[in-house]
């Protein structure tokens, strides 16, 4: 079993036991399936990571007071939403690590990748359909934007892109999933007044959660995380902390260049995406990114004081607070 909580640490309301029992069902999920189809003894994958979606769905839902039996399910289907796009996004990076471990499509290609991906896919709408029609529709939905934010990232790559682009394509996703958690537990609970409040608030988290994670993947540089160095600005993808220095009077049209040669180097050039990187990081750019990300969060703080106020929310903020100043 995954040890949950090395960075954020949960301790009143006790979610570990809804998260054991998520991953031990995801697995049992991945156990039925054909040996001669897919393996998990031969192919050790972690299928739960952070659980960051997980965590966000058993919390918002004992603040709105729904029983865990329920939000653990919308969370099953959550997380294996999230790892079967993974699956897919390391074949898009030509990625080889993930959650600590090397990734299916390094040690398996991509094509095994691509299809466990869409076979998780399917096992996630089993899973929603027994919950209700609505949310199954609403996950289908989910997925078709997800899949959307894939491709708009794709279409712009190694392009200076606008802070609107970017936030487009960060809103489709990943801040998509987040919504369609925050709706589901909403929708399951007795205040369907809070929807529009549960949705901002998801969608601000997801926003903020990602612009984190792109600013790590420059961060990560340094080689302090167990990840690939520097994937996104080596798979093209332009992240905030570069749109910023794209768009700098003293460093703009080097970077820019700088990205140029990336994109005609033919392949992944790590030393250019080192060159980059030093830039990004000395003019303070990531900073700039997290500080972006703090006041979307800090901007939701009213729509947080709508909802019920109990244990659950505190420990809501506590999550939210480490999520956005996390630092791996
Ligand atoms: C990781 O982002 C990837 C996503 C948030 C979503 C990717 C979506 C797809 C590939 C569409 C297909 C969707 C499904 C459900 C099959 P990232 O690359 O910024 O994060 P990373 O640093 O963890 O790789
Ligand atoms: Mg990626």
């Amino acid at each position: 079993m995954i040890k949950y909580f090395s960075t954020i640490m949960l301790t009143s309301l006790n979610i570990n036991p809804s998260l054991q029992k998520i991953e031990s069902e995801i697995v049992k999920i991945f156990k039925s399936v054909d040996k001669d189809i897919f393996d998990m003894a031969k192919n050790p994958f972690n299928f739960i990571g952070k659980a960051t979606r997980a965590k966000f769905t058993l919390l918002l839902g004992d603040i709105l007071g729904i029983k865990r039996r329920l939000s653990q399910e919308i969370a099953i289907c959550a997380e294996l939403i999230h790892t079967a796009s993974l699956l897919h996004d390391d074949c898009i990076d030509n990625s080889s690590v993930r959650r600590g471990l090397k990734t299916i499509n390094s040690k398996m290609g991509s094509n095994t990748a691509i299809l466990l991906g869409d076979l998780t896919v399917s096992f996630a709408f089993d899973c929603a359909m027994k919950i209700n029609h609505e949310t199954a529709a609403t996950l289908v939905n989910t997925v078709k934007k997800m899949t959307e934010g894939a491709l708009l990232e794709e279409n712009l790559k190694y392009k200076k892109i606008s802070r609107q682009e970017y936030d487009k394509i960060i809103s489709l996703k990943t801040a998509s999933i987040f919504n369609w958690c925050a709706i589901s537990v909403c929708r399951a609970s007795d205040k369907i007044e809070l929807l529009k409040t549960c949705s901002i608030i998801a969608k601000s988290i997801g926003a903020g959660f990602q612009i984190i994670d792109d600013a790590l993947d420059f961060e990560s540089a340094n080689g302090s995380l167990n990840k690939n160095v520097l994937k996104d600005i080596t798979a093209g993808k332009i992240t905030l902390p570069l749109i910023l220095a794209m768009a700098d009077k003293t460093c703009g049209d080097e970077i820019k260049n700088k990205v140029r040669e990336l994109k005609n180097s033919g392949f992944a050039n790590i030393h250019i995406a080192i060159e980059i990187a030093k830039t990004v990081k000395a003019k303070k750019f990531t900073n700039k990114a997290r500080k972006t990300a703090k006041s979307m969060i800090d901007d939701i703080a009213p729509y947080i004081d709508e909802l019920p106020s109990n244990n659950a929310k505190t420990e809501f903020k506590n999550f939210i607070f480490a999520l956005i100043n996390r630092t791996s």
